[in-house]
């Protein structure tokens, strides 16, 4: 190997997206890889994982995590911090949104898991990755949140709940921090998802592709740095 080609591969960040197997996070994972850099991933479906696996190989790292569950979690950063070290930057990015239904008429159980991913989720990873960044007083951690995080709409209650709360819970967070790290909040905008066809129904093709949206989207994800710490961002759409 050149000195060169060494220097690279030091060189590369470690991003950890939670969510990759669709959406979003799968369009993140070619783009992030695409720029260079390292990424850890999770998801739930080991069927997803799997194909990952064969479509971006190594030093890309895939596992089936279901960010609920805080034991998986302690499992996944366990093992990655002891192969990759601390990541660079954190993308909370898994979530769920609830069917549309008006609050009164959603289960304990539905309302529940919206609770479990999108809020505890986001705080199950940083409890287990966070205190290594810190000890090394480096990186950023980006808590996907959305328009619905700082507006509402009838029938996303439970949704609404959680992204105003991971808004507040960044916030937070960001005054917790040593100096050298940032926290913020991201509204990704509004693209054409399963989480969106979920909530929008057909009127959900007229937006942007998970792949054109990441096109924008990660290179100002790679440059958020200390100096964004506790702001709440809105994604580029591709038009800025
Ligand atoms: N699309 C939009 O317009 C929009 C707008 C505002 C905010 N957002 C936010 O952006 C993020 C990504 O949304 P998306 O539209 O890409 O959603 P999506 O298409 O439904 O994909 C969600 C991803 O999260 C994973 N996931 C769900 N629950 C999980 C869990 N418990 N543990 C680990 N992974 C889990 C899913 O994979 P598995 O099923 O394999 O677990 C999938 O990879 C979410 O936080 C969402 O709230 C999206």
């Amino acid at each position: 190997m050149s000195g060169g080609s060494r220097n690279q591969i030091m060189a590369r960040k470690v991003v950890l997206i939670t969510g990759v197997t669709r959406g979003l996070g799968r369009a993140m994972v070619d783009e992030i890889a695409r720029h260079g850099e390292t990424v850890l991933g999770c998801g739930r479906s080991e069927k997803g994982i799997r194909q990952l696996r064969q479509q971006v190989g190594p030093p890309h790292d895939f596992t089936a995590v279901d960010v609920a569950a805080d034991g998986e979690v302690k499992a996944w950063a366990s093992r990655l911090l002891g192969i990759y070290g601390p990541p660079d930057i954190i993308l909370n990015n898994a979530g769920v949104i609830n069917r549309n239904a008006r609050l009164w008429e959603i289960s304990e159980q539905e309302f529940s898991q919206v609770i479990d991913v999108n809020l505890k989720g986001v705080a199950n990873v940083i409890r287990h990755f966070v205190p290594a960044m810190v000890a090394r007083r480096r990186g950023v951690i980006v808590n996907f949140s959305s328009g619905w995080g700082r507006s509402a709409d009838a029938e996303v209650a439970p949704y609404c709940a959680t992204k105003w709360a991971v808004e507040g819970l960044t916030l937070a967070l960001a005054k917790e921090l040593p100096s050298g790290m940032a926290a913020v909040a991201l509204n990704p905008g509004v693209i054409n998802t399963d989480m969106l066809r979920s909530c929008f129904g057909g009127s959900a093709s007229g937006y942007l592709t998970p792949e054109e949206w990441a096109k924008s989207a990660v290179p100002f994800l790679l440059k958020l740095g200390v100096g964004d710490n506790g702001r709440q961002l809105t994604a580029p759409d591709g038009s800025d």
